[in-house]
């Protein structure tokens, strides 16, 4: 590979791992807090070899047709749904994401979502900065207990297990859903049960969502689910948002058929569905589930490792089509 190969980067990197980046390749750096322009997008990537992404970047067949000399995609995120995984094989270009380093930070979001909702932080936070609060008193802002309440797990990977862990300092049951089982002796450490999905929404005070988007996964929380649950229960997702039905989600707030919702991720990305934020029994954020400054970090050193492996010629850490090297 030729050392100053061209590479894209999408988005804002620390300064010592843009620096990494410089020392081999010839970067177009889009430093900026905001996604590249599409049409930007589409002509710088026409004389790319490496791609540093962001999920706001749309990587789909239009995209890849303007890189005819692509050999990397280093998604900065452990979720890829924003690239097509299977032209990019086709293709037989590279491509990576980041798993494992924001599981932490993405289980405390879930978990201050869980406490938030539940003791109506937002809420209060307004009230008193709104020169609101006058007097204590016995029924102000009456939040619902999270101890000891069950705590709904759909997708017990490596986010949903750290979410289960932290539940235990609160002495939260568990009960999940997802395509493996535990093994016997994690469920106990966990104190969680592997239930049919049914039953986890009829059952659960919060009903929390780890699953990937996929075509499979798209409104796998629907009017029917929501329906399910309990009036008294919230949800919680910090996954994707097309993952809920946000239009089913604001009914079944509205109706108070379920009691309220917290939400990092929506469905049209940055637009919200008109109504939510009307609703004080939601809390609403604008997808941070990995934004530590520690967490982001380790998502850009590893990004780009996977970057210059797969442009040297090796096999990137986190590849996700090693199909491409057969
Ligand atoms: C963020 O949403 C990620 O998938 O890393």
């Amino acid at each position: 590979m030729n050392t100053l190969a061209p590479i894209l980067v999408t988005g804002n990197l620390p300064a010592s791992v843009l620096n990494t980046l410089k020392k081999e390749f010839q970067v177009e750096y889009h430093g900026e807090d905001r996604p590249m322009p599409r049409p930007k997008l589409l002509h710088s990537i026409r004389n790319k070899v490496g791609l540093l992404s962001m999920i706001t970047d749309d990587i789909d067949g239009e995209l890849l047709d303007h890189a005819p000399g692509l050999v990397m995609i280093a998604n900065m995120a452990v979720g890829y749904n924003n690239i097509d995984l299977d032209t990019a094989t086709g293709r037989g270009i590279l491509v990576s994401n980041t798993p494992g380093v924001l599981t932490e930070a993405t289980a405390d979001l879930a978990f201050a979502l869980i406490l938030g909702v539940a003791r109506r932080i937002a809420e209060e936070d307004r009230m008193v900065r709104e020169g609101r609060f006058r007097f204590w008193a016995p029924f102000l802002f009456l939040g619902r207990e999270v101890s000891g309440k069950t705590l709904g797990i759909i997708g017990m990977g490596r986010i949903g297990k750290a979410v289960a862990r932290r539940a235990q300092g609160f002495q939260m049951p568990i009960l999940y859903s997802g395509r493996s089982p535990l093994d016997g002796a994690v469920e106990k450490e966990l104190n969680a049960r592997c239930v049919p999905l049914n039953d986890l929404l009829r059952e659960s005070d919060f009903v929390s969502l780890y699953i990937p988007l996929s075509a499979d996964t798209r409104h796998f929380i629907s009017k029917k689910e929501l329906a399910l649950m309990k009036p008294t229960a919230f949800l919680v997702n910090t996954s994707r948002g097309p993952v809920v039905d946000e239009k089913a989600l604001l009914g079944a707030l509205q109706n108070g058929t379920i009691a309220g919702a917290g939400i990092d991720v929506y469905e049209n990305e940055p637009a919200i569905t008109p109504g939510l934020e009307k609703l004080d029994q939601v809390l609403l954020l604008p997808h941070v589930g990995s934004a530590t400054l520690e967490t982001r970090t380790r998502m850009a050193a590893m990004a780009a490792e996977n970057l210059l492996a797969g442009l040297r010629g090796g096999t990137p850490p986190n590849l996700l089509n090693p199909k491409v090297l057969r």
